[in-house]
């Protein structure tokens, strides 16, 4: 059977858009909102440290530049990834997975895992982030791992076949059976654009639980979940939070 865990709601990228996204500063925004349950995006530097970032590359959301994955930790351990938001976060770093574990475990929150590899490195970073993720969440609810790439939820099952995974669809494919089918998914997250009630009731009938992102808006987010959505991923951390009534 399908054992879910998570709650309804979930903090994108640890505090949604009240914080520098993918930061240990952001998980304890997230926190202090009530919330118990985040996502982030986790890939791997070159010499093999997994850390959060969810773009390729370093500009949007710190003062580096060039491609996060190919530099060393050393090198990334200096990235100021909280100015480029404001003053009020200067000198936030990026963060280790291990790291954010242990932030996770201090505020008895649970975690959504998106493996988000660096292009040309989905397998690699599918089983190094799974096999880290069951050392680091001992004794926590396990995390659920999710990813846009299929081989890098491929490499996850085969590490740590135990773990969750949700299959991740920004535009949605004819195959999604055979492909949660042949990845054991307890899950599937979707654009929540994607969806509509017929959709959601195949989805669920086979066994699936539905997570969407990214949802902003307490109405559709209200409609979403009495259509049947396990659960939402939203920027709006203060408006769709843990008490969030459908
Ligand atoms: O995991 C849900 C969501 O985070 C996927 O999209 O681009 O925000 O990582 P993105
Ligand atoms: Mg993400």
């Amino acid at each position: 059977m399908n054992n879910w865990p998570y709650p309804a709601i979930v903090a994108h990228r640890g505090g949604g858009k009240l914080a520098p996204e993918n930061t240990l500063a952001a998980i304890d925004v997230g926190a202090r909102y009530g919330h118990t349950m985040i996502e982030f995006d986790a890939k791997l530097s070159r010499d093999g440290q997994i850390f959060l970032l969810h773009d390729d590359t370093l500009e949007r959301t710190s003062n580096g530049w060039g491609i996060a994955g190919h530099l060393d930790w050393d090198d990334l351990v200096k990235v100021d990834a909280g100015s480029w938001y404001s003053g009020e976060f200067k000198g936030e770093s990026l963060p280790l997975l291990k790291d954010v574990a242990a932030r996770c475990r201090e505020h008895g929150m649970m975690a959504n895992i998106e493996i988000k590899p660096t292009t040309g490195v989905d397998v690699q970073t599918g089983k190094v982030v799974a096999l880290a993720a069951r050392d680091l969440w001992q004794g926590m609810t396990p995390p659920l791992l999710s990813s846009f790439s299929v081989a890098a939820l491929e490499a996850a099952q085969q590490a740590a076949p135990e773990l969750p995974r949700g299959l991740l669809l920004d535009e949605w494919r004819s195959d999604w059976r055979e492909l949660t089918t042949r990845l054991e998914c307890v899950s599937i997250h979707l654009n929540h654009k994607l969806l509509d009630e017929a959709r959601i009731a195949a989805l669920k009938a086979a066994g699936l639980k539905i997570l969407v992102y990214t949802v902003n808006n307490p109405q559709r987010a209200a409609t979403l979940l009495r259509w049947g959505v396990d659960s939402i991923c939203t920027d709006r951390i203060d408006e769709i939070g843990p008490h969030f009534n459908a």
